[in-house]
């Protein structure tokens, strides 16, 4: 069993010492988050463009007209994760792609099947799909190299991408959208969710936010911190080390739990309440550290988009919501 870090201190610690801990737990190839430096630093380099002020500036009124259709085609009665979370996190990743809305179903469709195979630790039909998400991913790179998506789309700029004169492989193109698109997807569903329950329980929270927009991602921060979208991320010790007096050896896998991490009580006092006084350099919610999330900026705006449109929204609560 991979030893689980919960505290907050030794988190940090960990995030903070790439040389020590390393990304590469798995063979799979995974970009850039299971590099190490250089490597790291180089793919690093190549994506954060991407989620860059005039990337996202491009992309928000998309975003406004995807999340205002979304909210007037919701039911009166609704089911919070599965008619408004997923929908959301997947339209949204999908048009930020600049992808023709028929891939939505496809992916969504690819999801479903993917959560199932790995909770039953079906191996094969993973393999299976991976393989299916690569074929469905290399179609969409090549309509984007014949000129059928704009210059300026996300896809059109991925494919133009090159390391040292070199353009990428398919195949690291492929593990960069997967992290993108499906990996983040439970991310954005989750945090939905999670902001939806909080407002709808939270009356005094919700008029303050109603009052004051501008203090959304401040607050969509905080509510996350103790309700995390992103269960846990791995490292491998490097070398052999000792951990709050316990020995650690050389390729040890360990756990960062970020949930425990941010609401480690030495950390945060009341660790489970919404408090608008806190620190927010203490919250790990996107990580921190060389790995620190690249794609903060995109989650923070439609974060932000989805819960201006929720707050100003008028129909049946969804705590009453049929499943
Ligand atoms: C609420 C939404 C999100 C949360 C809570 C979140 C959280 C995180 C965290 C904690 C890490 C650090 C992982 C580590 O240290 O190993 C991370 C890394 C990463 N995230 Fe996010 N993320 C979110 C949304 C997104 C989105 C929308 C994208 C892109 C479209 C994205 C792309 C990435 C990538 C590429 C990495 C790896 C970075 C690296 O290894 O250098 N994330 N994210």
């Amino acid at each position: 069993m991979s030893p689980v870090i919960r505290k907050h201190a030794d988190v940090v610690a960990i995030l903070h010492a790439p040389e020590a801990w390393s990304n590469q737990v798995s063979s799979h190839l995974n970009v850039p988050n299971g590099m190490d430096a250089p490597e790291h630093t180089r793919y690093r380099k190549l994506i954060e463009p991407f989620f860059d002020a005039q990337t996202l500036h491009r992309f928000e009124p998309v975003l406004k007209q995807l999340v205002t259709r979304l909210f007037r085609d919701l039911p009166e009665e609704f089911h919070v994760e599965s008619e408004l979370a997923y929908p959301f996190a997947l339209q949204a990743q999908c048009a930020f792609m600049g992808w023709p809305r028929e891939l939505e179903a496809a992916l969504l469709q690819w999801i479903q099947r993917q959560k199932k195979a790995s909770a039953a630790g079906d191996r094969e039909t993973m393999r299976q799909l991976a393989a299916e998400f690569s074929q469905l991913m290399v179609a969409e790179f090549n309509r984007a190299r014949s000129g059928e998506y704009p210059g300026d789309s996300v896809t059109s700029r991925l494919v133009h991408l090159s390391i040292e004169g070199e353009p990428l492989s398919d195949e690291y193109l492929v593990s960069i959208v997967r992290n993108w698109t499906v990996g983040e997807l439970g991310t954005i569903a989750n945090a939905v969710t999670a902001i939806v329950n909080f407002l709808q329980a939270n009356n005094v929270v919700r008029k303050q936010l109603q009052q004051a927009t501008e203090h959304i991602d401040h607050a969509v921060d905080e509510i996350l911190r103790f309700n995390a979208p992103l269960a846990s991320n791995r490292r491998r010790a490097v070398c052999p080390m000792h951990m709050r007096g316990q020995a650690v050896e050389a390729d040890t896998v360990v756990t960062l739990d970020w949930g425990a991490a941010n609401t480690d009580p030495e950390v945060f006092e009341q660790p489970h309440q919404f408090r608008w006084d806190r620190d927010p350099r203490d919250n790990l919610l996107y990580g921190a550290g060389i790995h620190v999330c690249p794609g903060a900026p995109l989650a923070r705006l439609e974060l932000r988009v989805f819960t201006q449109a929720l707050l100003s929204h008028k129909t049946r609560s969804p705590a009453h919501a049929s499943p």
